[in-house]
Formats: structure tokens, sequence, C-alpha cells
């Protein structure tokens, strides 16, 4: 034998000098569940370790990332229900829980980057993304409530609007309304091949967020597809996206490593709740070691070509030193 691929792997030393992948905290992007109150620090039942913080706990708990090294935050509102209606006006009402949020992060924290979600699921009382009528998910209607949200983010001073959405040509409107108010210097991360996925069912109990009717089929893709995550990269390519999303995470991969090969723009892959509640759940029972799968997982996402990664992992993995 000429080739022995086993010389390469026979010590520490040398598996780490051709390592081809690293995972490191700049990568990481760490989701953030928000309360109204003050000195709330609640659990999400189904995604042990991760709570819903009221604004002073939020503070405290991104000052505790920060001395990490974990410096990139996405934020997600937990609204009172009394709050919600048809058009989630409470998204960009002046003095909100979300807008709120947002300025005191940036407030204390100027140097963190803070991304914000563009959606109306968590202020809307049909718990859709976009404006329901007679049963249908208007389109260009939504438009101009998500242009609303995202402005408002931007002046309470968001560094990246991340439209999660999946409305056709959300990406160019917002691009349009944020440049128009002056705020061309704000990027979009936008949710480019978000599927219709059965791994969001924890953040919805983290948010209240469920639709009260029906599924996200209409606007949300067919796990079964990935020619059309194409479609979706480049329309979003030529809307003045800055990163492409993939979500799920680790049931994608194939999608990731498509979109890589097609744009030069950075992936982010969202390693949503149900796959943290996968890992925390075997864990939990013993079946598997939580530093290897983790490691393994957030790796995977990154060879298969993410840049950046949002993950629920994203603390534990740096306050126990695991990469
Ligand atoms: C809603 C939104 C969802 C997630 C992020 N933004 C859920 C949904 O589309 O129903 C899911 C994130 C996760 O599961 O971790 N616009």
């Amino acid at each position: 034998m000429l080739q022995r691929p086993r010389r390469n792997r026979k010590s520490e030393v040398i598996r780490q000098m051709v390592q081809e992948t690293h995972v490191s905290a700049a990568n990481l992007i760490f989701p953030l569940f928000i309360v109204e109150g003050s000195n709330q620090k609640t659990e999400v039942s189904s995604m042990p370790g991760i709570f819903r913080y009221s604004i002073d706990n939020l503070l405290r708990e991104v000052e505790s990332c920060m001395e990490l090294g974990l410096k990139s935050f996405d934020l997600f509102p937990n609204i009172e229900e009394q709050l919600k209606d048809r058009l989630a006006t409470e998204s960009h009402r002046e003095g909100s829980l979300y807008l709120r949020a947002i300025a005191e992060v940036k407030k204390h924290f100027p140097e963190a980057c803070v991304i914000t979600d563009v959606a109306m699921d968590p202020y809307s009382s049909d718990g859709h993304d976009g404006i329901v009528d007679n049963g249908i998910i208007l389109n260009d209607e939504t438009l101009e409530v998500l242009g609303k949200m995202a402005l408002a983010h931007a002046q309470a001073g968001a560094d990246i609007i991340a439209p999660s959405d999946m409305m056709d040509g959300r990406v160019g409107y917002i691009r349009n309304v944020l440049d128009e108010n002056g705020f061309a210097h704000v990027s979009i991360m936008s949710y480019t091949a978000k599927y219709a996925s059965a791994f969001y069912g924890p953040f919805r109990d983290a948010l209240n967020s469920a639709p009260k009717f029906g599924d996200k089929k209409t606007y949300q893709m067919n796990p079964a597809n990935i020619q059309e995550a194409l479609i979706e990269a480049r329309l979003d390519e030529e809307e003045g996206a800055d990163f492409l999303m993939v979500k799920p995470g680790l049931p994608y991969l194939d999608v990731i490593r498509l979109l890589k090969e097609n744009t030069e723009l950075p992936i982010a892959a969202y390693n949503v709740s149900g796959e943290y509640a996968m890992v925390k759940a075997a864990v939990r029972n013993g079946w598997l070691n939580e530093q290897r799968a983790v490691t393994e997982v957030l790796t995977s996402l990154r060879r298969a070509g993410a840049t950046a990664i949002l993950t629920y992992h994203a603390k534990e993995v740096l306050l126990n030193k695991w990469l």
C-alpha cells in the first residue's frame, strides 16, 4: 500500500495539523428570549438551560457572554397575549419590549452585534408570519408591516436585520426602506431557505407563538426540496442580502453546501430549538456525551459551508471551553 490515510491520524499533533475545519467564538450567534417585567429568568421547559429574560437580566446575560468572547446575539420577544393583534402593531410600537431591549443592549454594549428578528408571528393574534385574511396569508400587505418593523429595529440600534418570515420580495422591500431612511449601513441576514420544519416546536413554546390555525407551508419551504433553495438564494442576492441563512441546520447540510457552492455571500446556519432539545434530551438520559455531540454538530455545520452558526449551545460551549 502506498496510500495509508491512517498515517495522518496517528497522533493528536498530526491530527490537529491536518484538521480542515474549525469553530471559534467569532462564528457563533446566541439567540436570546426576552420577556416583559423585571428580575425575570424562567427556563423554557423544552429547552433545558435556555431562559426567557426580562431586560435587566438580559443585560447581565449579555455581559457574561461578552466576557466569554461571545459577542453576537439574536433577540426574540415573548409578547403578552393581550398585546397581539391581526397586524402585529406591537412589533413597531415605540416603547415596546423588543425595541427597548435592542436599545438597552446597544447602549450598554455598543461593541456587541445585535441581530433582530423581523417576522409578525410573536406579535400576531393569528400566530402567523404574515397578515391573515380569510385563512390566506397576504404577501404584499405583510411587506409593509415588515418594513415598519425593520425600520424600528434599525432606529433602536440593530446591527443586522434578520427577516425570518419567508414572504416574497421582503429582502428588497426592507433594503429599500432602510436605505431611504438613512440606514444603508444596517445589514440584512436573510432566512433564505427556511423550511416548514417540525424542529421549531420548542421555540414556539418559548415565545408562545405557534400558529392558531393551519401550518406555515404556504410560505416556508417544503423539506423535500433543494432546487427551490437556489431560487430563494438568487432572489435574496439580487435584493441585497448580506448573509444567506439555511434553517434548520443539521437535517439540511446538503442545502448549506449547495448554497455555499452557488454564492459568494457568507452562509449562516440556524441550529434550531428542536435540534438543541434532541441533544439535551439524549444527554440527560446518559445516551450521548454532550461535549462530543455538540462540538461535532457545530463542526459539521461549518464543514458543510456555514460561516456563522446561530445556536443555543453557544454559551455553554465557551463556558466549558469545548472548542
Ligand atoms: C419565526 C421564527 C421561528 C424560528 C425563528 N424565527 C419559528 C417559526 O417559523 O415558526 C425558529 C427558531 C428555532 O426553532 O430555534 N419567524
